[in-house]
This record gives structure tokens, C-alpha cells and sequence, in this order.
């Protein structure tokens, strides 16, 4: 699929087909494609839960103001911003830069103090808008990425985000960009045209 089409066909798709069972294997897929998200010297802050059961799609359905697509798609991506990413993740990639060639051994320490100038402590709202900012990257990575699968996906922000994640175990120091339902469309449904936009020169200025 082409990068023009991929972007012309994405929707919010709100009517997805219940019966479609989606493989461990594709989703598996999805998710790799869109592991390829650039991110904030690397350091890919975001972690992801992928609810496939029943059971658990009804109990995220009521917590997320009762949206009929978290029950009806096939999984809901939560997606969540990690602000320990910089503490998990800072060293094996460095470790990995190095042997690949990026840069040398005693490079890692200035990296080191980079990363703690540009994305504060564990818990300020500096880290907390690095790990935002970078998971939505990977969020919408994971919409494209479902397209080339022939799987459509729906964002929502619409959901009671302190007992999503009390009810699955997510720490609550970190925070919830978005769900994403994935799954197919049913096929006696159709799509309203396409939501408007705004005109490119409303919200862009050429400096
Ligand atoms: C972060 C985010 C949160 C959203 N939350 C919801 C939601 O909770 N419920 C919903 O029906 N649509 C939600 N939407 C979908 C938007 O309404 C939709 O993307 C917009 O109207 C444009 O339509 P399109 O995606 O089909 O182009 C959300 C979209 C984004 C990006």
C-alpha cells in the first residue's frame, strides 16, 4: 500500500464486525511495523496492553463511557506512555548504538547527561510530555501499521483513565495517551464522508 493511500484510507471506523477473531500472529505483526517509530534519542518510552478476551473487552467497554467499539473490535490497543522509559531503556540502547556503530564507548556518558537535561525526573511533567509525545508517535504508527494488515483501527481518549488502569494493573504514576480498537469493518456498514478538516493555511505559517 502506498504512503499517500495509507493516509487518504485511514478512518475512525465505529463499526467494527464482532465476529472477527484477529491472529495472535497479525497482531503480533501490527505491532512490530509500528516498533519502528522513531522516538526521543531512542529511548522508545511506551508500553502496550492488548486486550483480546471478551471478559476483558466488556470490563474496558464500561470504563470507557460505554463505546460500543471496545466490545465490537477485535482488540483495544491501551497505550500507554511510560516515564521510566529513560531509566529502563537509557542503557541497552546505548549499549546497542555503540555496537552498531553509532557512536563510541565514551560518547555514553554525554548521552547520559542529555537525556537527564532533556527529559527531567522520573515523575516531573517534563518526562511526563516525553513519554506522552513519544507513545502517540508509536499510537499512531499502530493505526497505519494495522492498514497494511487490512485491519482498521478507531482512537479514543473517552475512557475514566484512573480505573482504566486500576483495572489492568497499570502503575499509576504513567499515563494513557489512547485505546485503539482494532479489528474489521463489518460490511453492511458505511462510512459517513470523510470529517472535515481545516485548510492547510489555517493552522500553518511559511517563515
Ligand atoms: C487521541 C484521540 C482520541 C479520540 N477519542 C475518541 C473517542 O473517545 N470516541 C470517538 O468516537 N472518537 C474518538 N476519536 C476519533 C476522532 O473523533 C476522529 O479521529 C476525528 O473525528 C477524525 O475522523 P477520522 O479519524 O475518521 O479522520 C479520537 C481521536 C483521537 C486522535
Amino acid at each position: 500500500m502506498k504512503e499517500k493511500q495509507l493516509l487518504n484510507q485511514r478512518r475512525s471506523i465505529n463499526f467494527f464486525d464482532p465476529r472477527y477473531v484477529i491472529e495472535s500472529e497479525t497482531l503480533r505483526k501490527v505491532i512490530s511495523l509500528a516498533n519502528l517509530t522513531p522516538s526521543s534519542l531512542n529511548l522508545q518510552p511506551w508500553q502496550l496492553i492488548v486486550v483480546r478476551s471478551p471478559e476483558r473487552k466488556k470490563a474496558l467497554r464500561k470504563l470507557a463511557f460505554n463505546q460500543a467499539k471496545v466490545e465490537e473490535a477485535s482488540a483495544v490497543f491501551i497505550v500507554i506512555a511510560d516515564n521510566e522509559g529513560v531509566e529502563k531503556n537509557l542503557e541497552p540502547v546505548l549499549d546497542k548504538a555503540v555496537s552498531l556503530g553509532y557512536f563510541p564507548e565514551e560518547n555514553k556518558e554525554q548521552m547520559r547527561q542529555t537525556a537527564a537535561a532533556l527529559y527531567g525526573e522520573k515523575e516531573s511533567e517534563q518526562r511526563r510530555l516525553f513519554a506522552t509525545k513519544n507513545a502517540s508517535l508509536f499510537a499512531m504508527s499502530l493505526m497505519y501499521a494495522a492498514q497494511v494488515y487490512d485491519l482498521e483501527t478507531h482512537p479514543m481518549d473517552g475512557f475514566d483513565e484512573e480505573k482504566v488502569k486500576a483495572e489492568f494493573s497499570v502503575d499509576s504514576q504513567k499515563y494513557i495517551p489512547m485505546l485503539i480498537a482494532i479489528g474489521k469493518m463489518r460490511k453492511d456498514a458505511s462510512l459517513l464522508p470523510r470529517a472535515y478538516r481545516r485548510e492547510v493555511m489555517d493552522f500553518t505559517s511559511f517563515v
